[in-house]
């Protein structure tokens, strides 16, 4: 628990915050431990927000056991068009319960934008100011309704530029959200 605490006070140092917006616990690591400590935290405003984080389909059971039982603000998880597990209970769990969602591996760690390589966009994406395949993937994300906020990665200043776009423009109902999710999943057909 110390060492827990000592991470996160040395993480507020390095931002130079006095109360940090939002504070997760990484990978659900020693959850149990570090959660009331965190809501201590919270008590005295230190942090706003708190929040736990997970990557991988296979840990949304117990998240969505953890948002039930636990007073949560924040659940950060996995979520792209072709990794839609998270549609099967995890996003509607967080609706339900007022739990904000951050998703994670949106481009699949990147692999999307291989499966893609030198296919085309279909014409109709256009509609919905998407006229690349990063602004295909991320509106996919952006449009279901549970979700809050979306964090691609990128060491590419105009990637960043690209992917910004994704919260400006037009965004895809449901009946367009599945029709995106068939042609991603029909693509080597092409
Ligand atoms: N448990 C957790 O809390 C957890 C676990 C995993 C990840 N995360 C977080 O989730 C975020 C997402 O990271 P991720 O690593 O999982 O991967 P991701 O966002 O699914 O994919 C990142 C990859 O996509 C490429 N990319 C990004 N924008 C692009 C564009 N416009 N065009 C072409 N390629 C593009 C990047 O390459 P370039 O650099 O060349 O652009 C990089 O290889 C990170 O902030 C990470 O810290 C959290």
């Amino acid at each position: 628990m110390q060492a827990g605490i000592h991470e996160m006070e040395e993480s507020m140092k390095k931002m130079k915050r006095q109360c940090m917006d939002l504070m997760q616990i990484h990978n659900l690591v020693d959850w149990k431990t570090h959660l009331p400590q965190l809501r201590r935290w919270k008590e005295a405003g230190k942090i706003r927000y708190i929040g736990i984080t997970h990557s991988t389909d296979s840990s949304h059971e117990e998240l969505e056991r953890i948002m039930r039982s636990e007073k949560l603000d924040f659940v950060q998880f996995n979520y792209s068009i072709t990794y839609r597990h998270a549609e099967k209970r995890l996003l509607a769990a967080a609706a339900d319960l007022g739990v904000a969602t951050i998703i994670n591996r949106p481009f699949a760690e990147g692999s999307l934008f291989k499966k893609v390589k030198d296919k085309p966009l279909p014409a109709w994406a256009q509609e919905y100011d998407m006229d690349s395949w990063s602004l295909f993937f991320l509106k996919y994300i952006l449009s279901h309704p549970a979700v809050t906020c979306v964090i691609p990665a990128t060491g590419n200043s105009v990637h960043a530029a690209e992917n910004v776009k994704a919260g400006t423009g037009k965004l895809p109902g449901e009946e367009v959200r599945k029709k995106m999710a068939g042609y991603i999943d029909n693509l080597s057909f092409l």
